[in-house]
């Protein structure tokens, strides 16, 4: 076992005896879908009341041991992020904003009332993590090594007073591909009118496993309808445009020169995307206006019939950029454009990814460098 260089919190090494062979490990990394294979390791680290952070470890990836009773089991104090690490052409392997999901993940665990785990250690996770599995990450074009750090309550006891009194901090890794499968293919979405996601005071803005484990009877009717991905609207008047199941919206007015771009105000329903935040600092860099604003579903319908609304695509870090090509509800549908991928929509996506493969400047200082 070896210590790791001096931080707050400290980690120890224990590399795995067992790990995929490389030919195993090239043929997964030849197709890796998304969030299928997990890497030879994982990282640990637990709190408690008395002890604080504490044991931290990188260890072989394997199960957890939990009882039956543990608090994360039916109250689903759980929270989670969701980074990439990109390997840049013959040079260091990177991670994008990774102090962006820090901060997020500091919002995330005071929502759901759970400790706060302090920027450096989680940096510090993702850097042994991905140093201890670089082999990992791959090269292809468009393909990354996906990290998802993600905090449960240990405590064992099913009261309901309080918040539990321990918790384990894990952060796993799995190469990835593209999210959607066929390449930058225009999806659909679907608006759910019969569920919402969060309602104001809730915790639409975290990112806790229970928004999704409520939002999976809408993605089944999106499914159902023949659609890729649900679309959710405000709860209060059914009516403003929100986001969609793991991604952001935005909307593209106008083309050439005047397009300009419009993502949905974050009302503390919505989760702030990093990759949001950062299209709407590169938009005008591109010479596209971005503003903040709302757009309702019969806004949405209308301007696309117009021509107003020439694009409309979502972004996360899961997604990149994915150009919406069609909308359906329960009243009917309707294309965006032509339904194919607009010039906005892969005008951005070209340069968020050349930021983070390295091959376009950085002048906002995103990349962080791993090893
Ligand atoms: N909205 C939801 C509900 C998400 O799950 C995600 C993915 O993380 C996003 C938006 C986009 O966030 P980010 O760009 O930080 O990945
Ligand atoms: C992400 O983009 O990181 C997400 O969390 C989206 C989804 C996989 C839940």
């Amino acid at each position: 076992m070896t210590a790791s260089p001096s931080t707050e919190i400290a980690f120890d090494v224990r590399a795995s005896a067992d790990p995929v062979p490389p030919a195993e490990r090239e043929r997964v990394l030849a197709s890796p879908g998304f969030g299928e294979v997990f890497t030879d390791h994982m990282v640990t680290l637990h709190w408690t009341r008395e002890r604080g952070w504490h044991d931290g470890l990188v260890q072989p990836y394997g199960p957890l041991m939990l009882e039956p009773a543990t608090a994360v089991f039916h109250y689903a104090q759980e929270i989670f992020e969701g980074l990439k690490a990109y390997r840049q052409g013959g040079g260091p392997i990177v991670a994008f904003r990774p102090s962006a999901n820090a901060a997020r993940f500091k919002r995330s665990a005071a929502r759901l009332a759970m400790p706060e785990l302090p920027e450096a250690a989680f940096l510090r996770s993702i850097e042994l993590l991905v140093s201890q599995d670089r082999d990992w990450v791959p090269t292809a074009e468009g393909h990354s090594l996906y990290l998802r750090p993600f905090m449960i309550a240990t405590q064992r006891g099913l009261g309901v007073n309080h918040p539990s009194s321990s918790y384990q901090y894990t952060v796993i890794a799995s190469p990835a591909a593209a999210y959607f499968k066929g390449g930058v293919r225009p999806v659909s979405v679907w608006l759910s009118e019969d569920y919402t996601r969060a309602a104001p005071g809730g915790t639409g803005e975290a990112k806790c496993g229970g928004n999704y484990a409520a939002a999976f009877a809408g993605q089944i009717q999106a499914v159902e309808s023949g659609c890729d991905q649900v679309v959710w609207l405000d709860a209060v008047e059914r009516r403003w445009v929100e986001e969609m199941g793991g991604m952001n919206l935005f909307f593209v007015y106008g083309s050439g020169p005047g397009a300009r771009i419009m993502t949905p105000a974050l009302t503390g329903t919505m989760l702030p995307g990093i990759t949001r935040d950062s299209l709407l600092k590169l938009g005008p860099d591109l010479g596209f206006p971005t503003e903040e604003d709302r757009i309702s579903a019969d806004q949405w319908r209308e301007e696309c019939a117009s021509g107003e609304l020439t694009e409309v695509f979502a972004c996360g870090t899961a997604a990149v950029i994915t150009p919406v090509g069609k909308v359906k509800s329960a009243d009917g549908e309707w294309m965006i454009g032509d339904g194919t991928p607009g010039p906005v929509t892969m005008r951005l996506r070209e340069e968020l990814a050349g930021i983070q493969y390295g091959q376009r400047p950085d002048p906002y200082g995103w990349v962080h460098k791993i090893c």
